[in-house]
């Protein structure tokens, strides 16, 4: 494919921000041409070939900018292929076993007819804004359970998937 594929995302704490980057470096290697951009900055699809949306999650819910996003351009994401990814969960579950999507991402992959979905772990640690990610942090339960190599793979699927068969 020679078109850029866009990687966007929604993120607060920035962990799906760095998760999104690895993505876009994964595909890029692979040579697909990428654009990594927030989610909130993104006002066109038309230079775009493909897209990969990311978001991460609080209350079982994407972050608003990829939801806001899914929903400004529900039409433009339907004529393109799309993959989603959550990032959420704060212990290594996600790199056990596949965590399906929460109702509402799942609404969005039927309606842009998406490509895949993946649940990778979160990371909340540091200064994070907002009182109960400050709770989760103090109280030990935070950390880092993003796991790259299962983040490279995924991205390496969603290249081959886009450069097509015997490529
Ligand atoms: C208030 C709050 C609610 C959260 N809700 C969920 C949730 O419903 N499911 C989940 O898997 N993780 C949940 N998390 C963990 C975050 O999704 C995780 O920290 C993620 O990496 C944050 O992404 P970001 O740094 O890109 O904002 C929650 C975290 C906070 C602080």
């Amino acid at each position: 494919m020679d078109e850029t594929v866009l990687v966007t995302y929604g993120s607060t704490n920035g962990s799906t921000a760095e998760i999104a980057e690895h993505v876009g470096a994964v595909l890029s290697k692979e040579g697909l041409t990428v654009d990594v951009r927030p989610a909130a900055q993104v006002t066109d699809l038309a230079p775009y070939g493909a897209v990969v949306l990311g978001g991460g999650l609080y209350g079982g819910r994407w972050q608003r900018d990829a939801r806001r996003f899914a929903r400004r351009h529900g039409r433009a994401l339907a004529e393109r292929p799309v993959w989603l990814f959550s990032s959420g969960p704060l212990d290594p579950s996600a790199s056990e076993r596949e965590i399906p999507p929460t109702g509402g991402v799942q609404r969005v992959a039927n309606r842009v007819d998406a490509r895949g979905h993946i649940t990778f772990g979160g990371r909340l640690e540091g200064e994070v804004k907002g009182r109960i990610a400050r709770m989760i942090v103090k109280s030990g339960k935070g950390g880092d359970f993003r796991d790259f190599e299962q983040i490279s793979t995924w991205a390496a699927t969603v290249a081959q998937d886009l450069r097509g068969p015997g490529t």
